[in-house]
């Protein structure tokens, strides 16, 4: 019998990364923050001297990313080589890198079996935008998050405030807004929800409840 997985999916400040995490932690399964390979790897690109839109180049990085992510659910860690980058991935700057590294067909095709190997028993939670359409197809629960624009940049900025970092509020909106137009028109593995993925609004609703409604929705296709 095959690992369960449930993939989240969703554009940016849906709360899929928060949600992912809770449910991790409730059943007590692996993690994976597909986001953060494409951040890591945004990184990696700029401090090589890789351009963006060499895709030959970049794909060799892929392959080779020294990427490790370390510890639970909360207080994740995530290292570039010898280099604790959990902090510097998390700026709408890297967000920016990742979005542009992952419009690039071989460099997403380098990335799918470090994805897939996540798959460990008792089971999976993957955080991204294809891993109910591409990497996991065959996951029994899908789930696709989503919240209004201005609601996604509200959350950013309350989480980039309470990091220390200071943004201004509607250039966040426009940064935002534009990493989603880019995720989901790229010929390649676009942000939309798989056929049988559950569409769930978190404009307005609590933490709590999104993780009780999920949890609800896998009880009932595990
Ligand atoms: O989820 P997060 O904001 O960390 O993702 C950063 C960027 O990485 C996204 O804007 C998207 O372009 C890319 N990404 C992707 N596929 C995934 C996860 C992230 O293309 N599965």
């Amino acid at each position: 019998e095959q690992i369960p997985v449930i993939t989240i999916d969703g554009p940016g400040g849906s709360g899929k990364g928060t949600i992912a995490r809770l449910l991790g932690e409730r059943l007590g399964w692996h993690f994976l923050d597909s986001g953060a390979l494409y951040r890591v790897l945004g990184l990696y690109a700029e401090r090589s001297g890789v351009a963006l839109d060499d895709e030959a180049g970049l794909t060799v990085l892929a392959h080779a990313l020294p990427v490790r992510f370390e510890g639970g659910a909360d207080g994740a860690r995530v290292w570039l080589a010898d280099d604790d980058v959990t902090s510097e991935i998390r700026t709408e700057y890297c967000g920016g890198l990742a979005s542009k590294v992952a419009a690039l067909p071989h460099v997403r095709a380098a990335l799918l079996e470090r994805q897939r190997a996540f798959r460990q028993a008792p089971g999976l939670i993957a955080d991204g935008r294809d891993m109910g359409t591409v990497v996991f197809p065959g996951a029994p629960v899908k789930i696709f998050l989503t919240a209004t624009a201005e609601e996604r940049a509200r959350r950013r900025h309350k989480q980039l405030n309470e990091q220390g970092v200071s943004v201004n509020l509607s250039a966040l909106l426009r940064e935002i807004a534009e990493r989603d137009e880019r995720d989901a028109s790229r010929a390649v593995a676009p942000l939309k929800p798989a056929d049988d993925a559950e569409i769930v609004d978190t404009t307005e609703v609590s933490i709590a409840s999104v993780v009780e409604r999920v949890l609800n929705i896998a009880e009932r296709r595990l």
